[in-house]
């Protein structure tokens, strides 16, 4: 190719280049002032749909995902022993809040190429819950950025009103929620009307051929199999 032609096409790659970082970063809205008020506590329920992938132990293996321990101010792409895509190898700088922000709203804005098979969190809310839960995965967690001015609070769950997906209030709604749109649409789940004996199944199978981390803590299991069978069972 002569560069009369390599020239303009560069210039149009790097046009294309720049119109995605313009439009992708703003788009999402920023979460640094938010994460004083916001709650690792609701942060750690939600992180129910990262562990279907991510462990967060110190000295954990990599699992389906990179081992998520530390990894706020960690440089992108750096856990050892784990083949990331060379989408996300050539995102170049550290995990910082807003960073982790961008990519958990929508991984594809920050590695277009990745592998992260997930949609995303749409809720502001809940990504500033889930960051400040990832910040405490550390033994030296990341100092907190200014609390901003009073409106810049998070809205408490349950005033968002992307919250919960329709799924009605009672004991167990949380875990279905987290946990559940890990890999699917709640309309799935709410669209059905199964015996608690059924869902118990359909949660077999969800483990066994779907590859969804089992729930190991009996108590848990019972509270999303009687939520389940409450509000999505036979009537
Ligand atoms: C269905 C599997 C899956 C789910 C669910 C998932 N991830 Fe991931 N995640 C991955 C994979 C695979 C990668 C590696 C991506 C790549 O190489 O492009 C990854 C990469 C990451 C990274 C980059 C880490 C590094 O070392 O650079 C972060 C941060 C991350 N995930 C956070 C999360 C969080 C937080 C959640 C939940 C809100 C989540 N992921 C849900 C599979 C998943
Ligand atoms: C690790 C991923 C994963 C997780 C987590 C997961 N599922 Fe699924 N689930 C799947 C896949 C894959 C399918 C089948 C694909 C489809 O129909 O879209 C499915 C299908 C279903 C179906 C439809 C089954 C049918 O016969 O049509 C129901 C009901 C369901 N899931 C309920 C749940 C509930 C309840 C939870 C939370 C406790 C859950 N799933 C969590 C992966 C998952």
């Amino acid at each position: 190719m002569s560069a009369r032609v390599i020239l303009p096409l560069c210039l149009v790659a790097i046009g294309i280049w720049l119109a995605a970082v313009a439009s992708a970063e703003p788009a999402v809205e920023p979460i640094s002032e938010k994460l004083a008020s916001a709650d690792a506590g609701v942060g750690e329920k939600a992180f129910a749909q990262c562990s279907a992938c991510h462990v967060a132990k110190p000295g954990a293996q990599v699992t389906v995902g990179p081992n998520l321990w530390n990894v706020v101010g960690r440089p992108v792409a750096a856990q050892s022993g784990y083949d990331y895509s060379e989408s996300l190898k050539q995102v170049s700088g550290e995990w910082d809040f807003e960073r982790l922000n961008v990519y958990l709203y929508d991984p594809k804005l920050l590695a277009p190429e990745g592998r992260m098979p997930f949609p995303g969190v749409k809720s502001t809310a809940e990504r500033a819950h889930l960051i400040a839960y990832l910040r405490t995965l550390s033994d030296a967690p990341a100092a907190l950025p200014e609390a901003g001015t009073a409106s810049a609070g998070v809205a408490s769950v349950g005033d968002d009103p992307q919250q919960w997906q329709g799924l009605p209030p009672g004991p167990g709604r949380e875990e279905v929620f987290y946990r559940c749109k890990a890999c699917h649409s709640l309309m799935i789940v709410k669209q059905q009307g199964l015996s608690r004996a059924a869902w118990d199944q359909s949660l077999e199978w969800m483990v066994e051929e779907q590859g969804m981390t089992p729930i190991e803590d009996p108590a848990t299991r019972n509270r999303v199999l009687d939520y389940l069978a409450t509000h999505f069972g036979l009537d």
